[in-house]
């Protein structure tokens, strides 16, 4: 296996980039235009029905070619190869990163240290759809006999994330007759408030985990599992069996846990966390969406995953936006993208992307342990597109700090009423406008703005912003849209020479949380910790319920 681990800066083709970081980087979008009005045709790529408009990007193809041969020296496509075929590219834990091959199509074949991974996986999709199917047909009954009414996925980062994002996604391809739920944070309030909305005994909860360790996750699902035998007769154990599923890679965990192993939906070490919406932990998506739609959601990831494997670098959509994105975090030096989807369907799909990239590639040492040298991941924000205009877009617009935009938007709306579609895409393409354009002093005083408003109304553009167009949001889009920035973030990762499949950085937290929860309810001395955390500790146990 070939994946490089120095950092890019070592790269033949680096001193190229970073001069046309000055030459064309440092142009505004305005001057590319002008130098080169085919642009808004020649930077537009689409693959799968999802369309990618680069030209309100400080690019010129120029630089696309020189971020295409940097991509040909740090031999992205043998590490592309490498991840399809299941080499244990994630070095620091020693796994396969195949969450490609979840998506395979049934009686395909993929040979994994010995294995043929694929019909597992379709085995334990042939399970879920069983589940599904009963829950949505009414032939699952809780422990009472009474039909579901409510599911409740109990999980917290990929084992949430994911699920609620594409709950709300497809929302409109989901079954009205069940009302679904996600509960996360360890603050009781999230599952409290959740437990106050639905009858235990009409519910599903599916516990998501893939360690089945994570302390909030467990803490929630024993607090789901206390409810409901509070309101069982006689408080009956198995009762869980009727109102438990678990979603996990741990049968002995779950096991412990109390959950039937036959109630529970496995998958591998090699699906990361933040790659896992579309193996098991994809359950209650299955049920609110039902089977059909979920498989097309998967053949939308499958087909961006062979257009990312066999399409030119030069018209690849995941290339072409990890390359991108890379030229404005490490060479203009941009160090946030704000995620702007214009449409409501699409509300956590930032929050998504947050995880997806940021735990993936906020990294500061290469494969072998070297200094990257460069700005690495960026930081990924954002909410549905109108109603950050009411809120934070003036920063975007006339703030001091350069922010680059992914605008998302929809040809067809799922819910057409009125002109409010019409009226939701002028704002999209008008704010992609001034984004990018913005309005010189010379055409505000044209417009006989009073002189001493000139500077205030001044609107600089030049912020890099892709637009990414699909017809609508549909499983198959949705598969195909995350399946591409799965993608990039691999692209950005491997060019930066960086691991984007560990996460040790979330660790030291939660080991410090640990040793720290007995303290806060004893009076031992707390000479062991830090002034500051002690201080806090001494605060706490004067002031906690007790
Ligand atoms: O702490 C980070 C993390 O490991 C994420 O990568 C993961 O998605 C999340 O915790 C939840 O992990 P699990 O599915 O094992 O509960």
């Amino acid at each position: 296996m070939t994946i490089v681990g120095n950092p890019v800066t070592e790269s033949t083709n680096w001193g190229t980039l970073c001069d046309l970081a000055i030459t064309v980087g440092e142009s505004h979008i305005r001057d590319l235009f002008v130098a080169d009005p085919k642009r808004a045709k020649t930077l537009c790529f689409s693959a799968n029905g999802v369309s990618v408009d680069f030209s309100r990007q400080r690019v010129t193809q120029e630089v696309i070619d020189s971020l295409c041969e940097l991509a040909r020296e740090r031999e992205l496509l043998s590490a592309r190869d490498a991840m399809f075929s299941g080499q244990h590219i994630n070095i620091t834990e020693d796994r396969a990163v195949l969450h490609t091959a979840l998506r395979l199509p049934k009686g395909s074949s993929l040979i994994v240290d010995g294995v043929d991974v694929v019909p597992p996986i379709h085995e334990v999709l042939e399970r879920m759809e069983i589940l599904a199917n009963d829950v949505r047909e009414g032939r699952w009954l809780g422990f009472t006999g009474q039909r579901i009414t409510d599911v409740v996925n109990i999980g917290i980062g990929g084992s949430d994330l994911g699920p609620v994002m594409a709950y709300e996604a497809l929302r409109h391809f989901s079954s009205r007759d069940l009302s679904f739920h996600f509960v996360s944070n360890v603050d009781g309030t999230d599952v409290a408030e959740v437990l106050a909305k639905v009858n235990p005994l009409t519910t599903l909860f599916i516990v998501a985990s893939k360690t089945f360790s994570t302390i909030e996750t467990m803490m929630n699902a024993t607090s789901a599992r206390e409810a409901l035998l509070a309101v069982v007769p006689g408080a009956d154990e198995s009762a869980v069996a009727r109102h438990f599923v678990a979603v996990s890679t741990s049968a002995s965990r779950v096991s412990d846990f109390g959950i039937d192993v036959n109630n529970m939906f496995g998958f591998w070490d090699w699906v990361g966390g933040r790659y896992s919406m579309d193996s098991s932990i994809g359950l209650s998506t299955m049920i609110a969406v039902g089977p059909a739609n979920y498989r097309e959601l998967l053949s939308g990831f499958h087909a961006m995953d062979e257009h990312f494997k066999s399409a030119p670098l030069e018209s690849n959509l995941p290339v072409l936006m990890g390359l991108i994105g890379l030229w404005n975090r490490s060479l203009l030096n941009i160090p946030t993208v704000a995620v702007l989807p214009y449409d409501q369907y699409l509300l956590r799909f930032p929050a998504y992307l947050q995880q997806l990239i940021m735990e993936s590639n906020g990294k500061s040492v290469t494969r072998t342990g070297k200094d990257v040298n460069t700005e690495t991941g960026a930081i990924y924000w954002g909410e549905p597109g109108t109603n950050g205009q009411h809120s934070f877009y003036q920063l975007l617009h006339q703030g001091t700090a350069t922010v680059a935009c992914d605008v998302l938007l929809t040809a067809k709306s799922l819910n057409p009423i009125g002109e409010h579609h019409d009226v939701l895409v002028s704002n999209a393409l008008a704010q992609a406008t001034v984004l990018a354009f913005g309005r010189t002093q010379d055409q505000i005083r044209a417009a006989n703005v009073p002189e001493h408003l000139v500077a205030h109304k001044e609107m600089p553009g030049n912020r890099p912003t892709t637009l990414i167009s699909v017809d609508q949001v549909t499983p198959f889009i949705l598969g195909s849209l995350v399946s591409m920035y799965e993608h990039l973030t691999f692209v950005q990762g491997i060019i930066w020479g960086i691991n984007s499949f560990d996460q040790w950085g979330v660790e030291l937290g939660k080991e410090l949380a640990t040793n720290i929860t007995p303290f806060l309810t004893n009076d031992a001395d707390l000479g062991a910790f830090d002034a500051a955390t002690a201080e806090s500790i001494i605060w706490y146990r004067a002031n906690r319920s007790n």
